[in-house]
């Protein structure tokens, strides 16, 4: 009895120091899991499932800190390696912060990524960061990421992407992101509410962390669908083909509504108008679509085909939002997006690289006619139809825009907007520069929206900022001067660390959701 006694004690001391040296690390630093393999479990990691080959076992020789560290050994895929499952440990949609050591005996690049399984049953591999090792211990920095809503078999996982060799890990570490938005400063919608919607645009990943729709649900009063609703996300290639073989008829392109609809619903429930983007575009459109029997290896198709494949595809698109998301408010759709080179000539015949699939086959810009025929013909009650464009300020480019729609429109109303996608920096266009474009557009008579604004600069110091806070207030000056014409203005993305020039910080919120000079600028003096 006495025997049992102490062994139950010490059983009960073994586990309270074990558990209080892990709470009281958890209550430091709201760790999620902090792994230096000191203590000897190993067993938070496990291989990529059965058919990985990978042997973990714990090495006591030295780690990034301390002496012991895990070891991945027998890799027989480069796939092969060690993953944390996320599931029960983290909460959905929330954002962490995760960090890491890693060492390759060999020259190697190891990876951390994501897994997960969504609720179609769809696998997705989301890269983390990447680092390169040889022999030594590189430590791979605090990186965010977002735990997928509805997803199953979520795991953090670290590969040697250079090939089967060894690789350690150590200091596994990940933190909750407590970041917030700020409640106290104002509204752009608000600020700007007299003149012109003030919009963001969002891809579904960008919108999962809940801070995020935060920000925008505070913030914007139009959201663009970052790449959702281009022809490569809405295209069912396989019900394209099955229906073309079933019926002999290879002009019809399915669709199919794929990864908007979360961001579709998110606008639905929050009421928040949307702009489409985009139907007929040289770039992010499959090859497949273009050529014969929808094969990508085959030919060209001729111009008649493209024309009925064209309208097919827009009323498929139009029809299925009609009938899907009647709920939603499509103000706007831009309907051709990028078509004329800086010197106003249309874009190279081809594919890649800038060159137009639609200009192989149609010989010149004549389907962007076709195109505003067709979006007119099914399009969505109360949604205006752009034409959408970059270096929209270059002369040659802004003569070519106006040509066009002054054309276009002499018999009868095709287009109603011209969309100034506005990717600018702090350097290049000079103010006098945009304004003569935004003057010059406003001298159609059409609408004008400014499309996915962002101002990179080369420099992201407090001055470098205080700069860009400048050139982005005269931006906006301009924009309010005009604003008769202007119906909304759209950045391109939320916060620095998720945009596509992430490196020149180019948007209005840092990467902690805190609000940048440049932000600051553009509301002072309106609210
Ligand atoms: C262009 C497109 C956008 C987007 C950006 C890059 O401006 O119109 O859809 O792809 O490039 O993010």
């Amino acid at each position: 009895m006495k025997k049992q006694f102490i062994s139950i004690l010490i059983t009960f001391l073994i586990f309270s120091t074990h558990f209080s040296k892990k709470l009281s690390m958890f209550a430091e630093s709201s760790a999620i899991i902090s792994a230096d393999f000191e203590d000897g479990d190993i067993s938070m990691f496990s291989k990529r499932g059965e058919y990985d080959a990978s042997v973990l076992e714990l090495k006591k020789d030295g780690g990034n800190s301390g002496s012991n560290y895990l070891w991945v050994s027998d890799r027989k895929e480069t796939w092969n390696g060690a993953q944390f499952g996320l599931e029960g440990k983290c909460t959905e949609g929330a954002q962490y912060i995760v960090s890491l050591a890693v060492k390759a005996d060999k020259a190697s690049t190891v990876c951390l990524s994501m897994q997960h399984t969504d609720s179609s049953g769809e696998d997705h591999y989301n890269n983390i960061m990447c680092t390169e090792s040889q022999g030594k211990w590189v430590k791979m920095n605090e990186k965010k990421f977002t735990v997928p809503t509805g997803g199953k078999n979520v795991f953090l996982y670290i590969e040697n992407i250079s090939g089967t060799d060894d690789f350690g890990v150590d200091d596994f570490e990940i933190k909750e992101d407590s970041s917030s938005i700020e409640d106290n400063v104002p509204s752009l919608k608000d600020v700007y509410k007299s003149h012109f919607k003030f919009g963001t645009a969002t891809t579904v990943d960008e919108l999962t962390p809940k801070t995020t729709q935060q920000l925008i649900l505070k913030q914007f009063n139009s959201l663009t669908i970052g790449n959702e609703l281009k022809p490569d996300y809405l295209l069912d290639k396989s019900a394209t083909l099955q229906n073309a073989q079933k019926t002999g008829d290879y002009t019809n392109p399915l669709v199919k509504i794929g990864g908007a609809a979360q961001i579709l619903d998110f606008c639905a429930k929050n009421d928040i108008p949307v702009r489409g983007h985009v139907l007929v575009w040289h770039s992010q459109t499959p090859g497949w679509f273009f050529k014969e029997k929808f094969d990508d290896n085959g030919k060209w198709v001729d111009k008649d085909t493209m024309i009925k494949r064209m309208e097919n595809y827009i009323k498929n698109v139009f029809d299925m939002m009609k009938k899907q998301y009647s709920n939603v408010n499509f103000y706007a759709w831009d309907v051709v997006n990028e078509a004329w080179e800086d010197d106003g000539s249309p874009r190279k015949p081809g594919e890649g690289n800038g060159a137009s699939p639609w200009v192989q086959i149609f010989g010149d810009n004549s389907f962007i006619k076709y195109a505003f025929q067709f979006a007119k013909k099914y399009n969505i009650e109360g949604c205006k139809l752009f034409y959408n464009d970059y270096n929209e300020y270059i002369e040659g480019k802004t003569k070519a825009i106006i040509k066009m729609v002054n054309e276009l429109n002499s018999e009868e109303k095709l287009i109603d907007g011209i969309g100034m996608q506005s990717h600018l920096d702090v350097q290049f266009p000079g103010i006098s520069m945009y304004e003569s474009a935004v003057k010059a557009f406003s001298q159609t008579g059409l609408d004008i929206q400014v499309t996915e604004l962002d101002a990179t600069t080369n420099d992201c110091s407090a001055s470098g900022f205080e700069n860009q806070a400048k050139y982005y207030n005269d931006i906006l000056d301009v924009l309010v001067k005009y604003s008769k014409f202007v119906s909304a203005v759209v950045v391109w993305g939320t916060t620095d660390d998720k945009s596509w020039r992430t490196a020149q910080c180019p948007l209005l919120f840092n990467g902690d959701y805190s609000a940048k000079p440049c932000f600051y600028s553009i509301v002072d003096g309106l609210n």
